[in-house]
């Protein structure tokens, strides 16, 4: 997400906005700048790359001087990472300087009508309506035009105004997206997140939806959307520096772990508009998805189990020939790829070096490439002839989970899209996974009611040596992903295991209290899967296993005394399992690897992103 921080008071604002910046970096972005108003004008200063850059550009300008600013993290969603691209953004006199964390979903219909009136645009951002619309609607009383423009604009934000007109006031608005006022002695802050001012002041006021805060050196005046004065309570902060970054969570992963819902929900909201499905930045044409002869879907580490989902549905529901490849393994090897092959990259950075080998690879044998994305403007992303991007946000654990689930979301759109398309499901299955995806978010929101049970089972299991995780079909797939999470965070030796396929050997590692986690979700296997859980048991296994609530139901095997501990999943449609059944496979990992006392965010030997062969 971006990062917002604002100034007003008797310091000098750039190097205290800079300090505010540095500590929001944790969030990742792309660019930054800042606003000031040097008791005349307003001057900018913004470039694209990390902070350091923009110190440069500040030091060969000779810096802002000025009491008054408001400064911007960017993580791009509307245009690449770009000098011009970089907030604050101004209007075209320059009267107005904004800082912007959200969407603004009318932007283009906006931009269109100012154009239409005269205004220069500057970038390809939907922040910058904003600045131009206040210059449109200026009339010289601040709170007046920032209603306007709140009334005419759709989505979510999170914004901070400067105005050059009436310097002695920040404006900061908030809808869908963190906005909070840090109240100090004879200064004020605005910023979307508390680590940007709590080593300043503990004082803050969290600004609600439809609220506009008029901030000044010394008061801070909060109206409703009909200028009506808001009163509002001071809070003090009781977290320190640390904890804050994370937001109360002892680790990124807990907190990544826990924003799914909401990756998930954006993810989706960005591609259904009135229960339609429709990629807006790509076409994918009836004519094109019947000639394609085969689908590969290239990755690695947790995006590849992504594309392992991938496989199944794709055959299932789109009828086509799926290849899933390792990225490292696809790029030395002679695959049958041609001008009738997609080929769909899935990484979660955009970067990993063998993933865009592959992605290069495809495009030269003639295929075209569509990749699945979380960072815009990344490599795989600027190369690819297509790109989904997910709505994750910036993902700072370098064992990948809220990520991973958005990517899920990217694959369940695709292959319904694509079979709709073609007609290989029926309007009415296409209707009711429309609506399985719309209530996803919440699904992935209980299975959070089980956390005390798998912390506690994870303090009996946290010293285990060897475990396996055991599935069919795409059981077997997310048990990929649940061994993977156990042996990045945990160091504990881990295998995933079709479930079938244990009787061809492995089976021979299994003793007295080997732990075996046994998910099961799909419907037409539990007998299969069930046998294999009694294999296990008859060689001394311990098995937990993970299943949802109506599997258990129309249990005829008595699964609850063949099984030593029972995870109960909400109930789900196959196809979308993995969304749910992953999560206590993380929460589980997360657990052990608590009890362990590793270095659960940046586990050893790993980077979040592997830029190297
Ligand atoms: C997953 O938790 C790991 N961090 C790793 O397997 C990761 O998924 C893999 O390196 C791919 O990264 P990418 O999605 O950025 O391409």
């Amino acid at each position: 997400m971006c990062g917002i921080i604002g100034y007003i008071g008797n310091e000098e604002a750039t190097e205290l906005l800079l300090n505010g910046l540095e500590k929001l970096e944790y969030r990742g972005y792309d660019s930054a700048g800042l606003a000031v108003f040097d008791g005349r004008n307003l001057k900018v200063a913004k470039s694209k790359g990390r902070l350091k850059v923009l110190r440069e550009v500040l030091k060969n300008n000779g810096g802002l001087k000025g009491k008054a600013g408001i400064g911007h993290t960017r993580w791009a969603t509307h245009g690449k990472p770009s000098d011009e691209n970089s907030h604050p953004h101004v209007s075209t006199l320059r009267k107005f300087a904004v800082v912007h964390n959200g969407i603004i979903e009318n932007y283009l219909s906006i931009k269109n009508f100012l154009i239409s009136k005269g205004k220069k645009f500057s970038s390809e951002t939907d922040t910058e309506v904003i600045a131009q619309l206040l210059e449109y609607y200026d009339n010289g009383n601040t709170l007046d035009t920032v209603v306007k423009v709140l009334n005419d604009i759709k989505g979510s934000y999170a914004i901070g105004i400067i105005y050059e007109d009436n310097p002695e006031e920040i404006i900061a608005a908030k809808k869908d997206n963190p906005l909070i006022i840090g109240i100090g002695e004879n200064e004020n802050f605005i910023t979307s997140d508390v680590t940007a001012i709590v080593s300043k002041t503990k004082n803050i006021v969290r600004l609600k939806d439809s609220e506009i805060a008029v901030i000044k050196s010394d008061d801070v005046i909060i109206y409703d959307m009909n200028k009506n004065f808001v009163k509002k309570e001071i809070k003090v902060i009781d977290w320190n520096i640390d904890s804050a970054e994370k937001c109360g969570y002892d680790h990124f992963m807990l907190k990544e772990i826990m924003e799914q819902p909401k990756a998930v929900k954006d993810t989706i909201c960005s591609k259904i508009k009135e229960n339609e499905i429709f990629f807006d930045k790509f076409l994918f044409s009836k004519e094109y998805l019947e000639k394609i002869n085969k689908i590969f879907i290239i990755a690695c580490g947790s995006a590849y189990h992504v594309g392992y989902v991938g496989k199944y549905l794709f055959e299932k529901l789109f009828k086509k020939p799926v290849e899933v490849d390792i990225a490292s393994e696809f790029r030395y090897r002679d695959p049958i790829v041609d001008k009738n092959s997609l080929v769909i990259l899935i990484s979660q950075s955009g970067e990993t070096a063998d993933t865009l080998a592959a992605l290069r690879k495809s495009k030269q044998l003639g295929a075209r490439t569509l990749s699945i994305v979380n960072v815009i403007g990344s490599s795989i992303a600027t190369e690819s002839d297509d790109v989904f991007h997910t709505r994750a946000g910036p993902e700072i654990a370098v064992a990948t989970t809220k990520a991973y689930s958005a990517q899920l979301c990217a694959i369940y759109l695709l292959a319904i899209y694509f079979s709709r398309k073609l007609n290989t499901i029926s309007l009415k299955k296409y209707n009711y996974f429309i609506k399985e995806l719309i209530y996803l978010p919440e699904k992935i929101s209980k299975v959070f009611n089980i956390t005390e049970q798998i912390r506690n089972f994870s303090k009996n299991f946290y010293q285990a040596k060897n475990v396996f995780f055991i599935g069919r079909n795409l059981d077997y797939v997310v048990s990929l992903e649940g061994s993977l999470k156990l042996k990045e965070i945990s160091y504990i030796h881990a295998e995933a295991y079709a479930a079938g396929e244990l009787k061809h050997g492995t089976i021979s590692l299994i003793e007295n209290n080997t732990l075996i986690v046994a998910t099961l979700t799909q419907k037409s296997l539990v007998g299969k899967t069930v046998s294999n859980i009694k294999e296990v048991k008859a060689r001394g296994a311990i098995v937990l296993l993970v299943v949802t609530k109506e599997v258990l139901l129309k249990d005829e095997h008595n699964l609850k005394n063949i099984c030593d501990f029972v995870f109960i999943l909400p109930d789900i449609c196959d196809e979308m399992s993995p969304s749910v059944s992953v999560v206590p496979l993380q929460l589980l990992s997360y657990y052990i690897a608590l009890m362990r006392g590793c270095d659960i965010d940046k586990p050893r030997n790993l980077a979040k992103s592997v830029t190297v062969e």
